[in-house]
């Protein structure tokens, strides 16, 4: 049954072994904007920093206003991912969601996020769908897949989509190669999105053209539709109804 304002200790990771296609942004705007409604973790395991510095620049510019907690963990010198995955299902236990922002050269950690994850986002942008993953990672999705098919889901997530086009059937083509389902939403390519590096999510800065305003749209969608796969209530005012809550649990 779909939970009212619980989550349950869910673990939602956005993962690519690219650098550059909206992992640390796509997850600070989700933890942010989920903190309002939830007790949210940001977790930062990318030892680059930046979802962690976004996080403290939010601390520091909202003080007691801020619900999100942030924390980061490197897991350097682990040998093995159940290292990572075995923290990580211990760390949830005290949220009701932890958004896990991973690296993406350290193949061992993103590996160990994956195995605890209830949802895994894979950000895709023009003409770098292929390559996002070695095999090992793929092959890790489809096993996790099928040993949790009630708590698990991964979703290709098209970003910095130029939205004045249309997916070429060349795209379509390798998407569904990837056999990962694509998400409903994506996001387009919006200068907001640069802003709100700032420790802001894009709805909590002042849209000022129509671009921005379509990227607070996405990013509610995007979090509906992330409610939705997790099997929750929608928290967006613009979510669409909420009828379809009893649909199948979709899974890789
Ligand atoms: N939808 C988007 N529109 C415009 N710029 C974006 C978008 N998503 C990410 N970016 C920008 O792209 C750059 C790389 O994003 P980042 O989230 O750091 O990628 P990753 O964590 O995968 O390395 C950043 O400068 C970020 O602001
Ligand atoms: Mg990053």
């Amino acid at each position: 049954m779909p939970k009212e304002n619980k989550a349950e200790g869910k673990i939602v990771t956005f993962v690519n072994q690219k650098g550059g296609v909206g992992k640390s942004t796509l997850t600070t705007n989700i933890a942010a904007i989920l903190s309002e409604k939830y007790k949210v973790l940001l977790l930062d395991t990318d030892n680059q920093g930046s979802s962690e510095d976004w996080g403290i620049a939010r601390i520091n510019k909202l003080e007691s206003a801020n619900k999100l907690r942030v924390f980061s963990k490197h897991y350097r010198g682990i040998k093995k991912a159940t290292e990572v995955s075995m923290d990580l299902a211990e760390i949830a236990a005290s949220y009701d969601i932890v958004i896990v922002d991973t690296p993406g050269r350290n193949e061992l950690v993103s590996l160990g996020v994956i195995a605890a994850a209830n949802l895994v986002i894979i950000p895709l942008t023009p003409g770098n769908f292929s390559f996002w993953s070695s095999e090992i990672t793929r092959e890790l999705i489809q096993k996790v897949a099928a040993a949790r098919p009630d708590d698990f889901a991964a979703r290709l997530l098209l970003n910095m989509r130029d939205k004045r086009k249309k997916i070429s059937k060349e795209a379509e083509l390798l998407l569904r190669e990837l056999e990962i389902p694509v998400m409903k939403t994506s996001t387009g390519h919006r200068n907001i999105f640069e802003s709100s590096s700032e420790g802001l999510s894009v709805l909590e800065i002042t849209a000022k053209t129509e671009s921005d305003k379509e990227a607070q749209r996405e990013i509610s969608e995007l979090i509906s539709e992330m409610e939705e796969i997790l099997g929750f209530k929608s928290m967006t005012k613009d979510a669409k109804s909420n009828t379809d809550k009893k649909q199948k649990k979709a899974t890789v």
